[in-house]
């Protein structure tokens, strides 16, 4: 596959899925454009690849995501694959859970997917073709323990983005989730760091209760995620629209 004449936006892509998404994509050919709050990240991530630009940029802020796209496309040129991979987690029980808990989560892993997929929206139905790819989680699928924060805004993702796929199928785009279970990236370290903390389990006991729900025994690699969203990418996966594709070695 060649993505040399594409240009593509990864929000989150300092880190992470994000950073293994851009990276691979960039291996194809493509303009990347990654985008987060923190600086050091991305610019250590895109130094070295002359084909990768960065912005700093707060994805609940449809502002600060004009101004970065208009930058951006002085650069590379109208978006033509958005994936919208930032995102963050918070766990509690549910009875300890503030209003302002469940906002910071919808403010990130839905506001944050909206607000991208408006501001790129416009380039795609201009060029007529698009990709549109929402890094969602199982938690958009299912309900697990002390997440409902963050489960409830990955749900909404997932129908935002299958919504979003009926409006746009016949105008040459599609919209589809990746939905991973754990995977071997910082957020998974620190959802390790919480448990040993909350329980007083070692780390190998902290990551098997991770990994326990996985019927494959293991996290999720980051590359698989971003073999996934390349494949989505290409003309042949054209038909695939509007669907939640579940990474997580059979445990949905
Ligand atoms: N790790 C897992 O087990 C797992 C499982 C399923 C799904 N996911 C999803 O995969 C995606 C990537 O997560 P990850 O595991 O790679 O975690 P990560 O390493 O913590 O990466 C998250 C990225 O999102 C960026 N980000 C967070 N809030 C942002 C904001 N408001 N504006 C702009 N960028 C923001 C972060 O950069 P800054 O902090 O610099 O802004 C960071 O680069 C997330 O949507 C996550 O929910 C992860």
């Amino acid at each position: 596959m060649n993505l040399s004449d594409k240009h593509c936006l990864v929000t989150g892509g300092g880190s992470g899925v994000g950073a293994a998404i851009a990276v691979h994509l960039a291996a194809y050919g493509a303009n990347v454009t990654i985008m987060g709050r923190r600086e050091a990240p991305l610019k250590a991530l895109s130094e070295h690849i002359d084909t990768m630009a960065y912005c700093v940029c707060d994805v609940t802020s449809p502002s600060e995501i004009a101004t970065s796209l208009a930058s951006a496309r002085t650069m590379f040129g109208t978006i033509d694959i958005a994936v919208a991979n930032a995102g963050a987690a918070s766990s509690k029980p549910f009875g300890k859970l503030t209003a302002q808990d469940l906002t910071a989560m919808l403010d990130v892993n839905l506001l944050g997917v909206f607000h991208t997929y408006q501001a790129v929206l416009p380039d795609m139905l201009a060029a007529q073709w698009g990709r549109l790819i929402t890094i969602a989680s199982t938690a958009g699928l299912k309900g697990y323990g002390y997440v409902s924060a963050y489960s409830a805004a990955k749900h909404a993702a997932v129908g935002l983005t299958r919504s979003l796929a009926i409006e746009v199928a016949r105008k040459g785009l599609t919209a589809n989730a990746i939905c991973p279970s754990y995977v071997d990236t910082p957020m998974t370290d620190r959802t390790i760091d919480n448990i040993m903390a909350q329980t007083g389990r070692d780390k190998q006991a902290a990551t098997q209760a991770l990994i326990a729900g996985n019927p494959q025994g293991r996290l999720i690699q980051p590359a698989e995620i971003a073999n996934t969203v390349a494949f989505l990418c290409g003309d042949q996966a054209a038909a695939i629209n509007g669907q939640a594709i579940s990474l997580s070695g059979g445990e949905i």
